[in-house]
């Protein structure tokens, strides 16, 4: 499927270089199966699924850049794989770089791995429709509250004003390019875009778009996968 629309190009950067520590697995997270398949295979899958996504760039423990080709699904839509770094940061700066003819950026977290395709295309199509920055987001379920070092509750910020935000996030690439170059930290992308001053906006995220964190989520995206719950047109990823 090409995405392509006139001369601009969307190129999805896949942060796939974590160690997945909190998951406590045997291997790096994004090559840990759910349902039989790596998450890196998966969420690459996805995007390619979305039909807005023109080239895809995956970013993996270096050692492991090689057996990645394998695992990734067969495509038109070109894969590239390249060394991720320490730190997300340093992985997305690593994708950034391999992706020098961009126009847009979506940068997509491998560990959501069932992220639906519709909410890749949901993203992209903001874009397209004018917006720099945009991002997924979904009202949040739990009271969220701030504390001091000693663990006393310090504030309770109303919940109807905040969002979890999920990714795909969305960028006009040079806006992104800008955002990394201050060389400062944000706990996501669109925090780095947020210092700079641009807007962000959001769009209706998705429970399915959840990141796989801890032992609990990889049950839970298991099962959705063997249930078929999950989106359809991954469900058998064909490797190369
Ligand atoms: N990631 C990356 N490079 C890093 C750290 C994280 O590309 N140096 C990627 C992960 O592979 C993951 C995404 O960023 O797809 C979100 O990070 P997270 O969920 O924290 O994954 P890990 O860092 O692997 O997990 P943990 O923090 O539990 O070790
Ligand atoms: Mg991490």
């Amino acid at each position: 499927m090409n995405a392509s629309h006139g001369e601009s190009r969307v190129v999805a950067l896949v942060p796939a270089a974590g160690m997945g520590v909190r998951l406590g697995e045997n291997r790096p997270k994004a090559f840990v199966p759910v349902g039989g398949s790596p998450m890196l295979a998966l969420a690459v899958a996805g995007l390619i699924a979305s039909g807005s996504v023109d080239e895809v760039v995956v970013m993996v423990p270096a050692e492991l850049v090689d057996e990645t080709r394998a695992l990734l699904p067969v495509s038109d839509t070109p894969v590239h794989v390249v060394p991720g770094g320490a730190e997300r940061t340093d992985s997305v700066r690593a994708g950034l770089d391999a992706a020098p003819d961009a126009t847009f950026v979506l940068v997509h977290d491998a560990a959501r791995a069932l992220t639906p395709p519709a909410l890749i295309a949901r993203v992209v199509a903001e874009l397209r429709a004018g917006a720099q920055a945009v991002i997924p987001a979904l009202p949040v379920t739990d009271t969220i509250k701030s504390v001091d070092v000693t663990g006393a509750v310090t504030g309770t910020p109303d919940r109807a004003e905040l969002r979890a935000i999920q990714t795909p996030q969305g960028f006009e690439a040079r806006l992104l390019r800008a955002a990394y170059a201050t060389g400062t930290q944000a706990t996501d992308d669109a925090g780095l875009v947020e210092l700079l001053g641009a807007t962000v906006r959001t769009v209706p995220g998705d429970a399915l778009a959840f990141k796989i964190t801890t032992p609990l989520d990889l049950v839970l995206a298991n099962t959705l996968v063997a249930q078929g719950s999950s989106n359809g047109d991954r469900e058998a990823v064909t490797t190369r």
